[in-house]
């Protein structure tokens, strides 16, 4: 599998165009931004984190619950083929624990176990800043159909029940994370972009210790050893 064409540079990764139609191979960089990429930064080796560990959990949540997902094969440290999809412009969002945005939203303070999880979404549109959007908003505006929303929040709600169990077996409580699917070009729906400490709130069962991107965004320190100690509790 060759890379050809450069498509696409976000914030944490390169997507480039392969001797197959159907197939992308996805570039993970060390870049870290927040805050709609007004808080630049690097950190080190999260690439190879990110793909690695975004590929094993897409590989277990396939086996184990029969989710449909982009991956097809890691190639590198930091290079992984992936399906061709268009994606579905929604950040769909899962918490089973009050933090962030959450929690100033609603002012309820964080770590505060919520009584189901929530779901919710996010128009990806970065000139906007992803604002918050629901359900009727995303028909209204063809964003997704009704038929894809409902698979979109039955996949979900199993992806959670799978990572759950997965970080919960490596000392690790899922507090909340973001995931994005994409549309094969038969239309069905399926995982895609990546499951990180970049997209998930990861913090130590024990110790409540944040093993996740919030160290970058709020200046923690340690933000290379929480990503490091995330790998090698995956055993990677
Ligand atoms: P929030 O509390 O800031 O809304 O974040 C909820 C979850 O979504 C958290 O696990 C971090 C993740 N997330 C992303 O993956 N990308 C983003 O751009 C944002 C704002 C959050
Ligand atoms: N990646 C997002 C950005 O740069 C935000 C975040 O993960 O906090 O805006």
């Amino acid at each position: 599998m060759q890379k050809t064409q450069q498509l696409y540079e976000g914030k944490a990764k390169k997507v480039f165009r392969t001797d197959d139609p159907d197939l992308y191979i996805v570039d993970y960089k060390d870049d870290a931004t927040a805050f709609d990429g007004k808080k630049k930064g690097q950190i080190a080796g999260k690439g190879v984190v990110n793909n690695r560990m975004s590929n094993l959990l897409m590989q277990y949540l396939s086996r184990q619950y029969g989710i449909p997902t982009h991956f097809v094969e890691e190639l590198s440290d930091r290079e992984t083929v992936v399906k061709r999809v268009e994606i579905v412009p929604l950040e769909v969002i899962v918490r089973n624990v009050a933090a962030g945005s959450f929690s100033k939203r609603f002012g309820v303070e964080e770590g505060t176990k919520l009584l189901q999880p929530t779901l919710e979404f996010c128009l990806k549109d970065d000139a906007l800043g992803d604002p918050m959007i629901n359900e009727s908003h995303i028909l209204a505006l063809g964003k997704a159909t009704k038929q894809e929303l409902d698979t979109i929040a039955d996949i979900t709600m199993k992806v959670n029940e799978g990572l759950i169990a997965f970080f919960k077996e490596i000392g690790i409580d899922l507090i909340d994370f973001k995931i994005e699917f994409g549309r094969l070009p038969d239309g069905s729906i399926i995982l895609a972009d990546e499951i990180s400490p970049d997209t998930c709130r990861l913090w130590d069962s024990e110790t409540h210790e944040k093993l996740d991107k919030d160290r970058f965004r709020r200046d923690m320190g340690n933000v290379e050893e929480a990503y490091a100690e995330v790998f090698k509790r995956l055993g990677l």
